[in-house]
């Protein structure tokens, strides 16, 4: 089946997206819902999360918000357990949430490196484990895995905690994907490369890091969310059904060399 645009239709899947309130995990959300998926907007913000799924509701979609920490274990449990009580099936999980805090590594404190760790990487390990149960017992499904170019190849000054959870999400799709192939489920990443979220904000008021940026990503500008949502709806589509383990660059080529 596919949409008027042509693309493999999401209709009768629901999606879980995480850090669904704002940036890219916003227009992930949108994007699934416009393919036609269930989808349910977590974010750590219930008011980000409620925006995200009242926007999909006025273009006549399926969705609902849930206010969760990504990186509590009990909460994930009881979100997902939530999630298959609410719509009966999980098919679709995508861990976007993130969070990138600034701090040369010898000032760094203890509570940074583990906030950053639990966020960005434990989460999707929490995701994985509780999304994959109920996948497996339904017959399938598919993960696709926010990482990023800082934490495979171009990494980041000040940023040593987030680039390091950032390539063990890379190093984790992998080993998830080859455990849950066996379960039908399939787990991919996207590598964003500088995308116009709030995220870059404090970077993209600063012209000397515009022009170098600029000058660094071959296609001469940086990203837009929509541009990493379309990427992840085909990760997350049928139109991928012979695609796991994969790592998918979304970065205007910044990091291809
Ligand atoms: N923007 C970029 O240039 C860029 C580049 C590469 C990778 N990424 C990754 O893409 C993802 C999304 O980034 P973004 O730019 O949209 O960031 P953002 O800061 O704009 O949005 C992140 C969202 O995640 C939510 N969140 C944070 N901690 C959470 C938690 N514990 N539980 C649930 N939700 C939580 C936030 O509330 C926020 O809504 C992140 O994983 C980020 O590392 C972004």
């Amino acid at each position: 089946m596919s949409t008027e645009e042509g693309f493999a239709s999401l209709a009768g899947k629901c999606a879980l997206v995480t850090g669904a309130g704002r940036g890219i995990g916003r227009a992930i959300a949108l994007e699934l819902a416009r393919a036609g998926a269930w989808v349910v907007c977590n974010d750590i913000d219930p008011r980000t999360a409620t925006e995200t799924a009242a926007r999909i509701h006025l273009e006549g979609r399926g969705a609902f918000p849930y206010a969760a920490d990504v990186s509590d274990s009990e909460a994930v449990r009881r979100m997902v357990q939530d999630v298959v009580a609410a719509t009966g099936r999980l098919d679709i999980l995508v861990n976007n949430a993130g969070i990138e805090p600034s701090s040369p590594i010898l000032e760094t404190p203890d509570e940074m490196w583990d906030r950053t760790m639990n966020v960005n990487l434990k989460a999707v390990f929490l995701t994985s484990r509780a999304a994959g149960q109920v996948m497996r017992a339904q017959g399938g499904g598919a993960i696709v895995n926010v990482a990023s170019i800082a934490g495979v190849r171009t990494p980041l000054a000040l940023r040593a905690h987030y680039c390091a959870s950032k390539a063990g999400v890379y190093g984790f799709t992998k080993a998830c994907a080859l455990e849950f192939a066996a379960h039908n489920i399939r787990v991919n990443c996207v590598c964003p490369g500088v995308i116009i979220t709030p995220m870059t904000a404090k970077a993209r008021r600063t012209p000397e890091i515009m022009a170098r940026w600029q000058q660094e990503i071959p296609l001469g500008r940086l990203g837009t969310p929509e541009e990493v949502a379309r990427v992840v709806r085909f990760l997350a589509s049928d139109e991928a059904a012979y695609v796991t383990g994969q790592a998918y660059f979304v970065d205007g080529g910044k990091a291809m060399h």
